[in-house]
């Protein structure tokens, strides 16, 4: 199926916007990319460029490709410039105000065939598409961090998104490469809702001291054959996210299985949040050993 998208506008450029921005400029597409200002939209430009640098110094890309992506890229700090894109990909704070805002001033700027969607992970789908008009056709793109290497990306069905926008992004995503899975709008969606109440699970089994956070990690790796054992996936995810991502699945629902286990409150209250302050889970013992 022909999509008709040509000119993709990606709103915010931090860790998922300049990820999602490499992955559509690297597929061929041009970009419009939009920040808050000029400092944090060379930010955003840096956070692509050093990827595609990491990629020609691993020899997955060439220096040729690196220069025709970043060539493929416009940057832009005013809504208003926005006006020939087709699809918009919203990436900006995890914030219902702000995404509101920056929505309803897109809006103004687009033509009336353009498509929005979000990559929220969790605020609802259906939610975020009455800051347009009902018009304006709307979906969620769940892009997985970090997109640029992250294969699948869920196509997620708000209620009011249309069957023929959802088979349009279907066919965008098989054209960046990806697998794309379409799925309900429900707090975190498929994978994180199912990955949250797991790694609840586990934080609450270490904290029983069901065995040590190494051989946690050991058995899930070798016994289910996941890249990363749980407590390690937490310390890179961050713990404040988890807990973050936890709390709003829970506010959404009041499903037990998403009510932040008493650890994990601890620690992030601790200040131990992973990877990103040097201690959590698994953190310590790498410093220790
Ligand atoms: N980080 C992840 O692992 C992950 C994974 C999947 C989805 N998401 C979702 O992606 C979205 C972005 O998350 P992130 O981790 O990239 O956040 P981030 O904080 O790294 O980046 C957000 C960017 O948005 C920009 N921004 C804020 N307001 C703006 C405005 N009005 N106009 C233009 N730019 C603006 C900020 O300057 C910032 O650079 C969130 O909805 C988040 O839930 C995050």
């Amino acid at each position: 199926m022909d999509h008709g998208f040509k000119r993709v506008a990606v709103l915010g450029m931090g860790t998922m916007g300049a990820g999602i921005t490499q992955v559509i400029a690297q597929a061929g597409y041009d970009v419009t990319a939009l920040e808050a200002d000029r400092a944090r939209a060379d930010a955003g430009v840096a956070r692509v460029r050093a990827f595609l640098d990491e990629g020609v110094s691993r020899g997955k890309v060439t220096p040729e490709e690196r220069d025709t992506t970043l060539a493929r890229l416009t940057m832009v700090t005013d809504p208003a410039d926005l006006g020939e894109a087709d699809l918009v990909i919203e990436a900006v704070f995890e914030d219902r105000d702000v995404k509101f805002a920056l929505l309803q001033s897109v809006c103004e700027a687009i033509g009336p065939d353009a498509v929005i969607v979000t990559n929220t992970s969790a605020l609802s789908v259906s939610d975020l598409a009455t800051a347009v008009p009902a018009t304006t056709g709307f979906a969620g793109l769940h892009f997985f961090n970090p997109a640029p290497l992250m294969k699948v990306i869920e196509v997620v069905r708000g209620l009011q998104t249309a069957d023929t926008l959802v088979h349009r992004l279907i066919a965008f995503v098989e054209s960046l490469g990806k697998t794309p899975v379409v799925v309900k709008d429900r707090p975190g969606f498929l994978v994180n809702h199912l990955l949250i109440p797991y790694l609840n699970d586990v934080i609450q089994e270490y904290d029983d001291e069901l065995a040590s956070a190494e051989d946690l990690d050991t058995a899930i790796r070798l016994g289910l054959g996941h890249k990363l054992g749980p407590l390690e996936l937490l310390d890179l995810i961050g713990l404040d996210v988890h807990l973050h991502a936890t709390e709003s699945a829970y506010a959404a629902t009041h499903d037990i299985r998403f009510a932040a286990p008493p650890l994990l409150r601890s620690m992030v209250a601790a200040g131990r949040l992973g990877s990103k302050s040097g201690s959590g889970f698994r953190t310590d013992e790498e410093t220790a050993s």
